[in-house]
């Protein structure tokens, strides 16, 4: 059995090998090679984990004594449990201190404690709600026009040089006096602070040298002196303006909740988590966009897209890229047994890059929708607080910078450098140029125009989207239609998988289809849209009103229904128009050289989409049952031998799912798969819904959700953060934690074990069956 990791990293297996077979030991050749503080990781950190990923996604480094992680779902299953993986360790100095470091340290009386991000439930979420108020949206507001006004300044000082560095000129200094005025902790000088935070950096996240790990630990202990100075100074008056004021009057008003040694800690923790991580973050952002020129220019066109660009770049290029937690019991993570007391580094930058929860994540796509589904702020209860303030400082430094500097280059011939360390990733320079004789503001004579109204918290779902031309439209049999779409400006579309579907965007109507032409056609995508006489119109619009030529607006792709290529054997099973994602994973299936077989059933040959390709490519592979000649599709008999090593996938109406699931129910896990039409969706009808009482149990709040809204709208109104993508149950982003309370289960997410549990939810359409439902939230 494993023994528990123990505290400092011995270089040696924690796996206890007289328990193992001969050669039994879990540390494979590149777990042990793994380390972080080499110039690989912090140059390209998400490329340097790709073997991980792909062979090895929890792996344990001796280098380093903890439990890797490195896919998406993983990372976030941690985060979201933080009372089997505390945070306690998040904080803590992963090169352990020799015993002179720690005289140094008391020397200087450092006494670093909990502060908020390190803290265990039930004191963290007790102290969190205390003192959540000045991060609401509407808090922040005011700070925005202050961000601006600063960057506006500070660009008139370099507009004309034609050349700067954007991290000296602007990128540290701005999101450190935000930081300050947020906090409001008096200005203390850049420069020592920012001695002050690479020196806390490297002594809780890097592998200095001993000699070097005492200059650090003085320089620590200086900025704990500094920071404790000014919170006494701050505690004199406590009647001031800002953050840290508020914590000092909670602190007075409840002593139990916010103790003093959690103001001490926090002062000093603070001052670096406010404004690194946005400064670096920003300056990864630039990097990001001006070294994918297409994505700097779309934002220049469409200055409506930064927000969503802001969370791409946090996904590709995150300034926070590993977080820490520890196992307070014996836990299981991707498969992976990990020991009570085993620490876990949870590589966001790796998890954001994951293919299985990314569609083409190596792509930076300014219309990603899915972009602020990275892991960058964390995730669950300790996720940042400060997410909005940080997300404000991007979009308008990007905003100002497109409106001034649209022609803005990198300079070339730099190369990034970056702190060695585990957590912290921004470079220490970043040179651009451009030409100032071709500022806009110069040759209109005029200040660029103003930009549109904004928002506070995430980017908005609406208009993340990019323009397409129809290119071609052709029936595809009775009331079918094939669309061909390509880019507006002719430039490439994204890639995309099997199963991978898009939003069409035009005439106030917005439905999915799924992808059936050649991925590797990176000019045209493709769909088969099936008009629907009785829907509610949207079909009918893209079948009969969209003509060729046409510029429509286009979401995705997006993936909901991938294929999992690891298995031995695969059964594809279509009817009617659910062929379309079936199709994509045989050209797949096929492409692999995987064993597959195709299934495809219709009412007619004439309303059976894509038939001649269909035979054509997959001849061999291919069942037709055609209802009018006499052939039904009988799942029983198809499916008599499916095994562990066989996967099922369908698409198709929901009595062929309702078969399907009945006899899944003896198959092994994850041998199922299916996707339902995605048809025209179904409104609420508050004529058949009953109305119901959310309670939420962290934030103390009655959240009362009426028949015609759904429980995540509710949840939004009221404020409380909790993501969604798809809004139709398909892609389980919105799930909550239910503590008590029986669920109607409406989504297509969760498997039948899942739901039984009652434990689980979909927000944006799962409700209560009763009266009232009690959520961990
Ligand atoms: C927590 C990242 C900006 C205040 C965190 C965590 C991460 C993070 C990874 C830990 C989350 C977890 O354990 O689940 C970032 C990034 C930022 C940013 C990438 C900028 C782009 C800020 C700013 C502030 C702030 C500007 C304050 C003004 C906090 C606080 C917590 C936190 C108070 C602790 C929350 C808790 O434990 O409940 N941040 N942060 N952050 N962050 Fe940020
Ligand atoms: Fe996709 Fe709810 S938002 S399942």
């Amino acid at each position: 059995a494993p023994a528990a990791a123990t505290a400092a990293p011995t270089g040696r297996c924690p796996v206890d090998h007289a328990a193992l077979a001969p050669n039994g030991c879990p540390v494979s050749a590149r777990a042990a090679a793994f380390n972080p503080f080499e110039g690989a990781y912090m140059q390209a950190p998400a490329d340097y984990l790709r073997w991980a990923r792909e062979e090895e996604p929890v792996f344990y480094s001796p280098q380093l004594g903890y439990w890797v992680v490195t896919r998406y779902e993983d990372v976030k299953a941690v985060f979201r449990d933080n009372i089997l993986f505390s945070p306690s360790v998040a904080l803590e100095k992963i090169t352990p201190a020799s015993p002179e470091v720690l005289q140094v340290l008391q020397g200087y009386g450092f006494a670093m404690n909990r502060t908020m991000v390190n803290e265990d439930e039930p004191d963290h979420m007790a102290r969190r709600r205390l003192l959540m108020d000045a991060f609401l949206p509407e808090r922040l507001i005011g700070f925005e026009p202050m961000v601006r006004q600063l960057a506006r300044q500070t660009m008139d000082r370099f507009v004309d040089r034609g050349r700067a560095d954007l991290v000296a000129d602007m990128f540290y200094e701005i999101p450190l006096t935000i930081a300050l005025k947020f906090l409001g902790v008096p200005d203390e000088g850049a420069e020592q602070l920012r001695q002050f935070a690479v020196a806390h950096t490297l002594n809780t996240w890097g592998r200095p040298t001993p000699e070097e790990q005492i200059e650090i630990a003085h320089n620590v202990g200086r900025f704990w002196q500094t920071a404790q100075r000014i919170l006494d100074a701050m505690r004199a008056q406590p009647d001031g303006e800002g953050w840290m004021y508020d914590t000092i009057r909670q602190h007075l008003a409840h002593p139990d909740v916010v103790p003093e040694s959690y103001l001490r800690s926090m002062m000093m923790a603070i001052l670096a988590a406010a404004h690194e991580t946005t400064s670096n973050a920003t300056a990864n952002a630039f990097h990001t966009l001006l070294s994918h020129r297409s994505a700097w220019e779309a934002l220049c066109a469409n200055p409506a897209l930064i927000p969503n660009a802001v969370e791409e770049c946090l996904r590709v290029a995150g300034s926070i890229i590993a977080w820490r937690r520890v196992a307070t019991a014996d836990a299981v993570v991707g498969g992976v047994p990990i020991p009570q007391g085993g620490k876990l580094l949870l590589v966001q930058a790796s998890a954001n890059f994951d293919p299985r929860h990314f569609e083409n994540p190596d792509e930076v796509d300014v219309y990603r929708e899915s972009a602020v589904e990275h892991l960058t702020f964390g995730y669950g209860a300790h996720q940042c607080m400060g997410k909005n303030i940080g997300r404000m400082q991007m979009r308008v430094f990007i905003e100002e910078f497109v409106r001034r500097l649209p022609h803005m280059r990198l300079a070339p011939g730099q190369t990034m450098e970056y702190l060695s360390n585990t957590s912290f990733r921004g470079p220490a320079a970043l040179w651009v140029e451009w030409d100032p004789a071709r500022n806009p503001e110069r040759l209109a004579h005029a200040p660029a125009p103003q930009l549109a109204a904004f928002t506070i918290g995430p980017p908005p779902k609406d208009g993340i989207t990019r323009s397409v031309v129809l290119q071609a439209k052709a029936p595809e049999g009775e009331g079918l239609w094939r669309l061909v779409f390509a880019s507006a400006d002719g430039s490439p579309l994204p890639a995309w998988s099997a199963g991978a579907h898009v939003d069409l965007v035009d005439g106030g109507y917005r439905r999915k289809y799924s992808l059936c032409g050649h991925p590797e056609d990176r000019q045209h995508l493709q769909v088969v849209v099936q008009r629907e006489a009785e829907g509610r119109g949207g079909s009918r619009h893209f079948c009969d009103a969209l003509q060729v030529g046409q510029r429509l607006q286009l979401a995705g792709p997006k993936n909901l229904f991938r294929l999992d290529e690891s298995a031995a054997r695969y059964v594809l099973i279509a009817a009617g128009i659910g062929i379309t994602p079936m199709l994509a994973m045989a050209d797949r299936l096929k492409a692999l050289g995987k064993p597959y077989t195709l299934h495809y059933a219709g009412r007619s040959r004439g309303q059976m989409a894509l038939l001649p390709r269909i035979t054509r490519d997959h001849a061999g592979h291919v069942h037709l049952y055609v209802k009018a000649e006499g052939q039904r599709m009988a799942l029983p008999a198809l499916l008599a031998n499916i095994g562990a090593q066989d996967r099922v996938y369908a698409c198709g109406p929901g009595r062929l799912i309702d078969e399907l699931e009945a006899l899944g129910t003896a198959w092994p896990e994850g041998v199922l798969h299916y996707e339902h039409f995605s048809g025209e969706g179904a409104a609420l009808d508050p004529a058949k819904e009953h109305a119901f009482v959310a309670e939420l149990r962290d934030s103390n709040l009655q959240v009362q959700v009426p028949a015609d809204r759904t429980l995540l709208q509710a949840l939004q109104a009221a404020g409380v953060d909790v993501p969604c993508d798809c809004n139709e149950g398909l892609c389980g982003t919105c799930e909550v934690a239910v503590l008590d309370g029986a669920i109607d289960h409406r989504d297509k997410v969760l498997t039948q074990a899942e739901r039984a549990t009652q434990r689980r939810m979909l927000a944006c359409c799962s409700r209560a069956a009763g009266q009232k439902i009690v959520l961990a939230l």
